[in-house]
């Protein structure tokens, strides 16, 4: 996907290195697994989190490969032998008393990780670090069988209605939390309102098993970014293991999201939601985020960047690629205590949307981006997110995939 991993020396490079090192966990649970990884920021993210931890693994190869092993590695032993990894993995540190009910545990008090699903970002992260894992030739197929149970796991466990759409059944399972993109399917459940909890604990009542509560209810999305990471990895799958099997099923997933989430009028993807798959027409990144995918249609990628992220009204920002259209009502480019995802811009979605617009030849302006994140960088650290007005840092400091922007600036 990117340019082979390489180890600049520069003092973005070795300003990276200390945050991911400060941040770095490793020992022994209780279960008796070794584990290894990067924790987001702490004190507030102490926790393992699957997409945090692929794209820290990402970063990592530039810097020490061995470290980007052991992450991903980790990321493969949280999970269950059925294939299902988990998003949020609490090794060395409980979740706090106040948080363990939030958290989608098997019970109330809380658990060593949780029973949703992040953003199915494994197989890319582990391709693209054993292309920088020379010194350890076999890393790239030694988990092919378990990279296989996954997907598999995914495809029977979320997609009931085996349109090629996985479905996720909280909101933060994309990794977006408060998107505003999930109130009108969540309403007074949404992740940043009280009524979180009854989602919660109406996971834990039916045992967490996604097809009851699709079945029984309307709370769930097939969310578009969701299905993207899932298309890329399973090409990255595919890629690694020579077997035709994963590009066929990346196909099918790239053909769902344009047949059925692709609205002509706007240019835009949109979640399907609740039984009735109806449409939620909000503009976020998430919309945009098809523009990875080379399977689809390159005018329709063109269109994602021409009429969207370099229009001014909508994307186009001094600072990065804002989370929320700058033209929807709910766009805040602050600091919120309380809802994140409503407006900020973060460095995982530039690493993901950057690329893609150079390949289709927007050089210049991904270069802007990458740039006034730079600026950004250099002036505040590497923080949550961004205000995309002002490039004010904003949300934890020294937040570990915000060191994606070493992967950026070559
Ligand atoms: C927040 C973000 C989520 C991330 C987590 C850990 O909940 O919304 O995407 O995985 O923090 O950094």
């Amino acid at each position: 996907m990117l340019a082979p991993a390489r180890r600049p020396d520069s003092p973005l490079v070795s300003a990276a290195e200390v945050v991911l090192r400060a941040n770095w966990r490793e020992g022994r649970h209780s279960s008796g697994l070794q584990y290894g990884y990067t924790c987001p920021a702490p004190p507030r993210y102490r926790h393992m989190w699957h997409w945090d931890s692929c794209f820290h693994a990402i970063a990592w190869r530039l810097i020490d490969p061995a470290r980007a092993r052991t992450e991903l590695r980790t990321v493969l032993r949280s999970g269950r032998a059925d294939g299902f990894l988990p998003h949020t993995v609490f090794w060395d540190a409980r979740a706090g008393w106040r948080r363990a009910p939030l958290y989608a545990t098997r019970g109330f008090r809380g658990d060593w990780r949780t029973e949703t699903i992040g953003p199915p970002l494994l197989a890319l992260a582990w391709e693209l670090v054993a292309a920088a894992s020379p010194d350890e030739p076999g890393f790239g197929a030694e988990a092919l069988d378990e990279l296989a149970a996954h997907m598999r796991w995914l495809a029977h466990a979320r997609d009931p209605d085996a349109d090629g759409l996985l479905t996720i059944v909280l909101p933060d399972e994309s990794g977006l939390d408060d998107s505003p993109k999930y109130e009108p399917v969540y309403g007074r459940l949404t992740h940043d309102r009280i009524g979180y909890l009854l989602l919660v604990e109406r996971g834990r009542r039916l045992g967490w098993d996604a097809r009851a509560m699709i079945e029984r209810h309307d709370h769930h999305v097939e969310d578009v970014w969701l299905n993207v990471a899932y298309a890329l990895s399973l090409r990255a799958l595919g890629r690694l293991s020579g077997e035709p099997v994963w590009a066929q099923r990346a196909e099918r997933v790239e053909r769902a999201l344009l047949d059925r989430c692709y609205d002509e009028r706007t240019g835009l993807f949109f979640d399907l939601s609740g039984r009735d798959e109806r449409p939620v027409r909000v503009s976020t990144w998430s919309a945009l985020s098809p523009l990875v995918l080379d399977g689809i249609p390159e005018d329709v990628r063109r269109r994602i960047v021409e009429q969207h992220l370099l229009d001014d009204r909508r994307y186009r920002a001094p600072v990065g690629i804002p989370s929320v259209s700058m033209e929807e009502p709910t766009f805040n480019p602050r600091w919120d205590r309380f809802r994140c995802w409503r407006g900020p811009s973060w460095m995982n979605t530039a690493w993901l949307l950057v690329p893609a617009m150079r390949r289709l030849g927007y050089d210049a302006e991904a270069t802007r981006i990458v740039a006034s994140l730079q600026t950004a960088t250099e002036r505040d650290g590497f923080r949550e997110y961004y205000n995309p007005l002002t490039g004010a840092g904003l949300g934890a400091r020294n937040f570990g995939w915000s060191t994606l922007l070493m992967d950026l600036v070559s």
